[in-house]
């Protein structure tokens, strides 16, 4: 039997300076897609994925992060005074279980690396998942769901892979793989950010990975890589480099870079678009828009 993956790590230490002035006083993770904060997103990701425990890799001034996923007494008790039931549901869906979230800190900004290998003691000796709240996914079968089912079968590390153009590939980690079988390729190398005309394909690491606590180790012996930090994708390159199985899952679903602006605006629609309560009116919107700049042309 494999062992079930059932800790997972979140990144969550950045200074999301592409947001400000905004990510001033609010860390970018409590950023709100429609109604929800980025972060929720990626915990009701894990949790559908079997994860129990949380683990967040912080840095100063994300403490509104710590109190959203705490419980909120007096909130609770005005709520239930005036018999919001509804909302008292909502609020009960973000606490979480005493215990169930840890917080470490990553002193330095080193890079995703480093801000997982400070993690290193909480994962233990478990294959574990990582989740970038940036990359958010929308899709029927849970992005990370998906990945666990598919390694249930493969062991070992696997990343979320997705196509991208070529004027991307210097943007993300990319793939170099031999077999496919449907949706699900072997690894038999990868790069972070390889500069324009180099990458060895097209198909890009999107932010969700399962990794086995070997990744640890290579973390604590590698040097710096692309951009002069400590990266993920060469650690996992190590893994085959040592022989160990490294597979991509292209997944099936709609991923957003809200790491950007123009992907958290598009994010922001699509989100927008799924809900029953807000579709009509904002769909009315955009047909609207729309008209007005036909008219234009
Ligand atoms: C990180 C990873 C990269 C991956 C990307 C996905 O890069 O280092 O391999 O492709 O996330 O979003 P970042 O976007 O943090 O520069």
């Amino acid at each position: 039997m494999r062992r079930k993956v059932t800790k997972a790590v979140f990144p969550v230490a950045g200074l999301g300076t592409r947001f400000l002035p905004a990510t001033k006083s609010i860390p970018k993770e409590i950023m709100t897609l429609v109604d929800r904060p980025l972060i929720q997103y990626a915990i009701d990701e894990a949790r559908a994925a079997g994860i129990r425990e949380f683990i967040f890799v912080t840095s100063r001034g994300k403490g509104a992060l710590e109190d959203y996923f705490d419980n909120a007494p007096e909130l609770e008790a005005s709520l239930r005074e005036k018999g919001k039931t509804a909302l008292l549901d909502i609020l009960d869906s973000t606490n979480m279980e005493s215990g169930a979230i840890a917080y470490v800190r990553q002193n330095r900004p080193m890079g995703l690396g480093h801000a997982v290998w400070c993690a290193r003691r909480m994962i233990g000796d478990e294959p574990f998942a990582v989740i970038l709240p940036d990359d958010v996914i929308a899709a029927n079968t849970p992005c990370l769901k998906q990945m666990v089912d598919a390694y249930e079968e493969t062991g070992g590390a696997m990343v979320a892979a997705m196509e991208v153009p070529d004027e991307q590939t210097s943007s993300y980690g990319i793939l170099d793989v031999s077999e496919t079988r449907g949706n699900l390729s072997r690894v038999k190398a990868m790069v972070e950010k390889p500069k324009r005309g180099t990458a060895p394909s097209n198909l890009a690491v999107i932010g969700r990975y399962i990794l086995p606590p070997s990744v640890l180790e290579s973390l604590s012996r590698i040097s710096s890589g692309a951009g002069g930090e400590i990266q993920l994708t060469d650690a996992i390159a190590h893994e085959i480099v040592d022989g160990r199985p490294v597979h991509g899952l292209r997944f099936v679903g709609d991923r957003f870079d809200c790491g950007s602006k123009s992907g958290f605006l598009q994010a922001t629609v699509a989100f927008g678009l799924r809900r029953d309560d807000l579709r009509d009116d904002l769909m009315g919107y955009l047909r609207h828009l729309m008209g007005m700049r036909n008219a234009a042309e």
